[in-house]
């Protein structure tokens, strides 16, 4: 079965870019949020992103028409059933992604297969919280997706192998380089970034040097495009947190326990270029 209609559910940080980089590539894409305000933030920030390209010469405006053509928003995940594949990108939060599960599961035909784009949580355990374990993957997109070449497509002990390569070909339609992983949290990319990112908050607490010196370090040091605090302000400080606080849970090693200071910047609205202000303040 080709996968042609996609369905996203969550229009935030990362579904607005699954939702894009689906509809670009042709398919009938649906995308989906908690209400009709999130909804629209989501849907207007796809469209500048594209109206951005366009200005730039990296797209025409006719495949931005075609792009915003192919897409859909909606609040009701009822609007799912005819849905060949179901990407769930909402907030990095168990229940939530369980109950999401659950829902759909009830809404699609029994051929649909669900990805989830966790960071952290274990695909199997989404997958048994379905009727369909066999047909239950992780894809992992990075931020920005439109500009991130790489997905992770994770399977499970459960995964029909035929699944786990229907959503690779898929992911290569999107224009995207696949690697395959297991389930375990993390996978590859954030199983070795992670603890990254939170040891330069620590080192940042403890005093070892200035937060811009720390960025411009890692950058001319190691050649990174840029430095952990700058990613951290793009992933969302909330987010890491989230994921941060899953492996801990996981693994029960230190170098994945969130830094205090990670939390109280989480209590205090700092989550990052999305709330306007993270380690750096980009209100202006
Ligand atoms: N931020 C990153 O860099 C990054 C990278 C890779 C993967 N992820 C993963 O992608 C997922 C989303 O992260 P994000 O950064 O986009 O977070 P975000 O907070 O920007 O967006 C999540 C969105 O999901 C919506 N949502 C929650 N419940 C919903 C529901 N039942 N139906 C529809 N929408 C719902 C929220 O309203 C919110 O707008 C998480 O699992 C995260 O771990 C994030």
């Amino acid at each position: 079965m080709a996968i042609e209609r996609v369905g996203v559910v969550g229009c935030g940080l990362m579904g607005r870019g699954i939702a894009q980089v689906c509809a670009r590539a042709g398919h009938a894409t649906i995308v989906s949020e908690i209400n009709d305000d999130l909804l629209a933030t989501g849907m207007a920030s796809i469209e500048k992103f594209l109206g951005k390209g366009v200005e730039k010469g990296k797209i025409s405006e006719e495949e931005m028409q075609s792009t915003l053509g192919n897409l859909t928003g909606t609040t009701d995940l009822g609007s799912f059933a005819e849905c060949d594949l179901v990407i769930e990108a909402a907030t990095e939060n168990r229940e939530m992604k369980l109950e999401i599960f659950r829902n759909l599961d009830e809404i699609c035909g029994p051929g649909a297969i669900f990805g989830s784009n966790t960071s952290s949580l274990n695909i199997t355990e989404l997958a048994v919280s379905t009727g369909r374990p066999d047909r239950v993957v992780g894809v992992h997109f990075f931020n920005p997706v439109p500009l991130m070449k790489l997905v992770e497509v994770v399977g499970t002990m459960l995964v029909d192998d035929s699944v786990v390569e229907e959503v690779k070909a898929f992911g290569q339609g999107l224009g995207k380089v696949v690697v395959v992983a297991r389930d375990r949290t993390g996978f590859i990319v954030n199983r070795l970034l992670v603890p990254y990112l939170l040891d330069a908050i620590r080192v940042l607490d403890e005093g070892l040097a200035k937060m811009e010196d720390i960025d411009q370090a890692m950058k001319l040091g190691c050649g990174y495009p840029m430095g952990p605090f700058a990613l951290l302000d793009l992933v969302g400080i909330d987010t890491t947190y989230y994921i941060a606080n899953i492996m801990y849970e996981e693994f029960r090693e230190h170098q994945f326990a969130p830094p205090p200071l990670l939390r109280r910047m989480v209590l205090a609205g700092r989550h990052g270029r999305k709330t306007g202000r993270g380690f750096y303040d980009y209100s202006k």
